[in-house]
């Protein structure tokens, strides 16, 4: 079930994040995602960054798990399974892509496959994400801080931008709490919008029901979520699950 890749290069990307690149013969899609063991550490849910021959995953690190993948390095092994969930859909709408954080990470391979402007947010100019890597096409940057681009939060430069543009959707991966906002400016203004949700995530198959919400489970039926199930989705922004399961404020 789990087959072993070899880190083939490790580039930083900003001080709390790393880009891993592997060989893998598997085909994911935009917005897939696997699951990584380091053996005696942990599991945990990576979104695939980079499709291709040469694969990547773009890591923030955040707890015990994510801090030992920072310390990997040329020739070590991941453990991987996947790909697993459903990816974004395509869209010939005009589109806008939203990614807050580590979430530029999940959004960046379907960038890379469709036109469309770009906004990265982040807490502060170190933390913006991929700013090179969309050459040729609209990037606006945000920045909480000021210190780059747009000062103030993601879902201000989006209101702002749908004032100029005729955006006909919004694609979005990010913080939650600036998703659920992007996401009820999409509503209100009658735009379509694709979100990537994150939840703890323990089989990423379906079976332990730890990633549920409102009756979805994040792993299966997404990370992906489209507009229709987006809108009954009541725990978003708000809800979350713990390690026990317990469904507590986010
Ligand atoms: C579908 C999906 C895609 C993701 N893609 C990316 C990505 O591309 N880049 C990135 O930097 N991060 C991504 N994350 C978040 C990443 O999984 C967590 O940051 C990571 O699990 C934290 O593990 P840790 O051991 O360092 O932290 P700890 O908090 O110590 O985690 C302990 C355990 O809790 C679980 N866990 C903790 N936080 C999360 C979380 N947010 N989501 C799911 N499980 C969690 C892990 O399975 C881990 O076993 C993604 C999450 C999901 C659900
Ligand atoms: S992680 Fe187990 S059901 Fe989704």
């Amino acid at each position: 079930m789990y087959r072993v890749v070899e880190i083939e290069e490790v580039v930083t990307e900003t001080p709390t994040i790393k880009t891993f690149f592997f060989r893998d013969n598997s085909e994911p899609q935009p917005g897939q995602f696997y699951m990584i063991w380091l053996p005696g550490v942990d599991e945990f849910p990576m979104s695939i960054s980079y499709i291709g021959e040469i694969k990547g995953f773009t890591v923030k690190r955040v707890g015990a798990g994510t801090a030992r993948m920072h310390q990997l390095q040329k020739g070590d092994k991941l453990w991987i399974r996947g790909p697993y969930g459903r990816g974004f859909r395509i869209s010939q709408k005009k589109a806008l892509f939203v990614g807050g954080g580590s979430g530029m990470a999940t959004l960046a391979p379907l960038i890379d496959m469709m036109p469309g402007d770009v906004v990265i947010a982040a807490r502060t100019r170190d933390e913006l994400l991929f700013r090179k890597r969309f050459a040729g096409r609209k990037v606006y940057l945000a920045t909480d801080d000021g210190s780059e681009g747009f000062k103030g939060f993601a879902h201000e430069l989006v209101e702002k931008l749908l004032h100029q543009e005729d955006y006909e959707i919004i694609y979005t991966c990010g913080p939650e709490l600036m998703m659920r906002k992007i996401i009820d400016i999409a509503i209100s203004k009658g735009i379509d919008v694709q979100a990537s949700l994150e939840r703890l995530m323990k089989c990423g198959i379906g079976i332990c029901d730890s990633c549920s919400i409102n009756g979805y489970r994040v792993c299966v039926d997404g990370p992906v979520f489209f507009k229709d199930e987006l809108v009954k989705m009541k725990d978003l922004g708000k809800y979350k699950r713990d390690k026990a399961g317990r469904r507590v404020p986010l």
